[in-house]
């Protein structure tokens, strides 16, 4: 690694790296070097807001691993790991074990599912690591063998990361209920949307914990937000624009709550990706987009949702007693069909972490050396 050159600037430098040259500002090489970090707490121990005059490097080398940059001003140097700086200067980020390329998917996802059993994922750091995984990766995955019992849901939901109440608690029942607070309570179709887009930041990953399902009808209907996001973009590009730009309203609103908050119907992130949707008829609010934008508006948004009930991309299944449907739901979208009310009974019991926990928890298993891609592998194997 002796090869590595330096040349200094006015602000920064150019750090000659095996994979092409690339510049640092010094505040931020400052800023990245370790000892900033302490190793007990391992938070941020330097304050850059203290330094009497903006850095200026006078020297540097390698040593090891490390960038060793001395300063001007300063007595001690910093030490600067020297793959980061490669990370940096290839990605303009560091890396990250859970930034896993979204698989998008069409209907012909459904074989593909990831299916794992909640003994794996509560008994094993792979299970765990590969339901983790599946959630980043495909924003969905089918947990079996769920355990009959009221602790069965958050076993599994604490083995991702901690329970995010709503409005309606920690928990929540889907099934027929005799003054419902929500459509989902009743035995008529619902129709494809995210759950609790009325909250400021909706939940980010769902459980769905089916505890008996004997009634006619009812199926499951789930879509990848995302590929229809992406199909949209490709085939109308300023409808995209649009549901991408703007900000619409949401509600949720009982005796005891008032929801209210604005969300984009289509999330990208900071590289223009599509992250997610969000998605709601039955708590969309009036819109308050100036009058003329809608004129707009509009004919994007529902070019949106009738693509949605497009068969290509609809997977739909039977919940079976004893599965939970674990997804993303800031991505997922699902619905459900009509059924026929007295014709069995139907009970689906649910609650949400959020895609933060979702993310730490699978880092953390990821520096384990347990990637999850075994229980992928297990699934495409059987396929
Ligand atoms: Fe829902």
């Amino acid at each position: 690694m002796n090869d590595v050159t330096f040349d200094f600037q006015d602000k920064g430098m150019v750090v000659g790296l095996p994979g092409g040259p690339a510049y640092f500002n010094y505040y931020w090489l400052h800023d990245a070097c370790v000892s900033c970090i302490d190793p007990q707490t391992r938070e941020r121990v330097f304050d850059t807001s203290e330094l009497a005059a903006p850095p200026r490097a006078t020297s540097a080398h390698v040593d090891g691993d490390m960038v060793v940059i001395g300063w001007q001003e300063e007595a001690q140097a910093s030490h600067v790991p020297l793959g980061l700086l490669e990370e940096v200067a290839a990605n303009g980020r560091a890396n990250d074990p859970a930034e896993i390329a979204r698989n998008l998917w069409y209907k012909d996802h459904a074989p593909d599912i990831v299916r794992i059993s909640q003994e794996e994922v509560t008994g094993t750091m792979e299970g765990r690591a590969g339901l983790s995984r599946a959630v980043i990766e495909d924003g969905i995955a089918i947990v079996t063998d769920m355990e009959h019992s009221t602790e069965s849901l958050p076993r599994l939901a604490e083995a991702i990361g901690p329970i995010t109440p709503s409005a309606e608690g920690l928990f929540f029942d889907v099934r027929v209920e005799i003054e419902p607070t929500n459509l989902a309570f009743t035995a008529g179709p619902l129709e494809m949307h995210t759950d609790l887009p009325g909250e400021e930041t909706a939940p980010g990953v769902q459980f769905l914990h089916c505890l008996e399902n004997t009634v006619e009808g009812g199926l499951s209907l789930f879509l990848d937000g995302a590929a229809v996001a992406e199909a949209l973009r490709d085939e109308d590009p300023e409808a995209f624009d649009l549901l991408s730009r703007h900000y619409i309203p949401f509600f949720y609103r009982h005796d005891n709550w008032d929801y209210r908050a604005h969300q984009r119907v289509i999330e990208t992130d900071l590289d223009g990706n599509v992250t997610g949707v969000t998605i709601s008829q039955h708590l969309q609010d009036n819109m308050d987009l100036p009058q003329e934008l809608l004129d707009r508006y509009y004919p994007a948004f529902l070019k949106f949702i009738r693509m949605m009930q497009e068969d290509r991309f609809l997977i739909r299944f039977r919940s079976e007693a004893g599965n939970c449907v674990v997804f993303d739901n800031h991505r997922i979208v699902h619905g459900r069909e009509g059924y026929v009310a007295d014709s069995g009974s139907r009970h689906m019991r649910g609650c949400y972490t959020d895609r933060g926990a979702l993310r730490s928890t699978y880092r953390v298993l990821a520096r384990q050396g347990y990637t999850g891609e075994r229980a992928v592998e297990a699934v495409q194997a059987r396929a």
